[in-house]
């Protein structure tokens, strides 16, 4: 089996290129950087340098949301590097002799818009904003590719939590000085989920040859920014927990604080769950005594 990654070199796609390689898959990574060479990986600047035929694509390249400021240059960069990226792959997955039978193509919860009161499950729909927007033409972009040859499914992913990266690191730094800290009022919904589970349930939607469209790729249990802080300061014994103002946030973050970080969506993974996939972490707690076991103080 030869497997196509987009994004292979980032938080998701390092772990879930580790456990292709396991399943002993030939693996080839498009990235814009010059790599280390790895045994069973073939780092490709272009499409065109894929010497083999390619059985499945993952996409998942993108530039962070998280990562800065947005501002109108950076938000272009955020759709092209999704959406024109995604045009660029599927018109290439085309225009091959015998096209990839399955693309499994990023996405997030962001899809459905920002809810208190809501609760998302794939067939709710689309939401309004720029992140929900994003997510939306991404998945269009996505759905060309879908036809008698090729199955496309959508990964609507919540926030992913592990050690050496993503949302988590950053959602700590202030635990690690004894302070437990939501944003906000800390009443908005945190639909997380644990990397292995990403990884996990992106191979187990690989395998099952009649799954297509969206699935939510969340844990079970989303908590509320408040249900994070308490459950994380009963791990990390915190001197005090308190709330940073939601000004403050706007200040420091700008637009990305009431799109990303003020604002979140309660979502479950039911056509994870109905087609029989098992969560390792389906609870916050289990999954923060997992991460924090291999994180150094
Ligand atoms: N992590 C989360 O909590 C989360 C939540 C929801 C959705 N997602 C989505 O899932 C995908 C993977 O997430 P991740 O956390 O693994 O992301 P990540 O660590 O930021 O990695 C994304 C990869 O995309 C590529 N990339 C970055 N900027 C790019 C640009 N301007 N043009 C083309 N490629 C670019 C990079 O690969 P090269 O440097 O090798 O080119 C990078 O390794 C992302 O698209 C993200 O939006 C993630």
């Amino acid at each position: 089996m030869h497997i196509l990654v987009t994004g292979g070199t980032g938080f998701i796609g390092t772990a879930l290129v580790a456990e292709l390689l396991k399943r002993d898959y030939r693996v080839s990574v498009l990235t814009r950087q010059e790599q280390a060479q790895r045994p069973g990986v073939d780092f490709i600047r272009r499409l065109e340098a894929i010497a083999a035929p390619v059985d499945g694509v993952i996409n998942l390249a993108g530039a962070s949301l998280a990562a800065r400021r947005w501002n109108e240059h950076y938000k272009a960069e955020m759709v092209a590097s999704r959406v024109g990226l995604t045009e660029g792959l599927v018109n290439w997955m085309r225009s091959q002799p015998a096209p990839p039978k399955v693309l499994l193509s990023g996405s997030a919860v962001g899809y459905y818009g920002a809810s208190r009161e809501l609760s998302f499950d794939e067939s709710s729909p689309p939401g309004r904003g720029f992140s929900a927007e994003l997510c939306q033409a991404w998945e269009s972009a996505t759905g060309v590719a879908s036809g008698a040859d090729t199955r496309v499914v959508s990964l609507r992913l919540g926030v992913v939590f592990d050690r050496g990266g993503g949302a988590l690191n950053e959602m700590m730094r202030s635990f690690q000085l004894g302070v437990g800290s939501w944003m906000g009022d800390g009443a908005q919904w945190l639909s997380w989920v644990h990397r292995a589970d990403v990884v996990r349930s992106i191979l187990f939607l690989l395998d099952q040859e009649t799954a297509t469209g969206p699935y939510n790729l969340v844990a079970p249990l989303p908590v509320t920014h408040r249900d994070f802080c308490s459950i994380l300061s009963a791990r990390k014994r915190t001197l005090f927990n308190t709330g940073i103002p939601a000004p403050v946030m706007r200040l420091m973050m700008g637009e990305m604080a009431d799109e990303l970080l003020l604002t979140g969506q309660r979502v479950t993974p039911d056509r994870l769950l109905a087609a029989g996939f098992e969560f390792r972490f389906g609870s916050l707690d289990s999954a923060l005594i997992d991460i924090l076991s291999r994180t150094k103080a």
